[in-house]
């Protein structure tokens, strides 16, 4: 082909290029509520934030699957991408970071009873990471799809616990009640499974476990930096007010961010 050839313009429907990404689709999916011209970054920045959960549940879905089935190496790909995305999604609060109370009000009422806290893919990010709690289903009663994918989500084990079982199969004393636990509650963090990561990190820097420890430590820590800048935007667009999802507010987000991801990770590193 010359070097200068151009693009083709000709189709005989809609473009290869539309068929694929639904941009059409994607880029008329906004619809402000208000007459603010800020409300349109506010939409949008949430939209964009639950591509990013949906990508980032798809990575930790391949790596819990491929740690069940021994792929050390295909988790591993899975959760370095996942770093990347969470990057991304955590760069993706600029926008908003620095939003003043008069300017978030111009469109807050808009949004009515409406909170991220009703965002289901969220809800299945936290589920990944082990914070199950059957409670945060009821408010999608109403989303047959959502509410059986986040059912589903509920009872299935964890990134962290396909991450326990593998410690166990790899000849690690991984308490059996930890392996047997009921998978559809809330990880409790247990004594045992702190002394075997620290047993870990004492070893070989380079071994896979501790270099699978560090991923899932990346990960955590990424996830935290979400809620605490959340946390704070939160804080500068609206003070001490209760949310529009009626909680407290600062004060309820505030005791959620302070909850570590995988907390043996974070503990284990006293005893090393
Ligand atoms: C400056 C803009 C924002 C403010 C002032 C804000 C405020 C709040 C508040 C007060 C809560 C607590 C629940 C409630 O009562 O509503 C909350 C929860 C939440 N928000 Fe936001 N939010 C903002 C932007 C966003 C964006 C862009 C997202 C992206 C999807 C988001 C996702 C969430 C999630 C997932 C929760 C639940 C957290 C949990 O369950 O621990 N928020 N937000």
């Amino acid at each position: 082909m010359s070097h200068d050839a151009a693009p083709n313009l000709d189709f005989a429907g809609t473009t290869p290029y539309e068929d694929y990404v639904q941009a059409d689709v994607l880029t008329h999916l906004q619809h402000p509520r208000s007459e603010d011209p800020g409300e349109m970054v506010f939409l949008v920045t949430t939209q964009v934030m639950e591509l990013w959960f949906t990508v980032i549940v798809h990575e930790w879905e391949t790596a819990t699957r491929a740690l069940r089935e021994d792929r050390l190496p295909v988790a591993m790909d899975a959760l370095k991408r996942s770093m990347r995305e969470l990057d991304a999604l955590n760069a993706s609060w600029r926008p908003l970071a620095q939003l003043t109370p008069a300017q978030f009000n111009a469109y807050r009422s808009a949004l009515g009873e409406g909170s991220g806290f009703q965002s289901a893919m969220y809800r299945r990010m936290e589920f990944l990471l082990g914070e199950k709690s059957a409670s945060m289903l009821v408010p999608h009663r109403g989303a047959p799809r959502v509410h059986a994918e986040l059912e589903k989500a509920l009872h299935e084990p964890s990134l962290y616990d396909e991450t326990l079982r593998l410690l166990a199969r790899r000849g690690l004393p991984v308490p059996q009640a930890v392996l047997t636990r009921d998978v559809s509650r809330k990880y409790e963090p247990s004594a045992e499974v702190e002394a075997v990561w620290a047993s870990l990190y004492e070893g070989d820097q380079q071994g896979e476990l501790v270099r699978l420890g560090e991923a899932l430590t990346d990960v955590g820590e990424l996830v935290w930096r979400w809620r605490n800048d959340h946390l704070l935007a939160t804080r500068r667009a609206m003070g001490s007010k209760t949310g529009t999802g009626g909680s407290a507010g600062v004060a309820w987000l505030e005791k959620r961010a302070q909850k570590n991801v995988f907390p043996e990770l974070w503990t284990a590193r006293s005893h090393v």
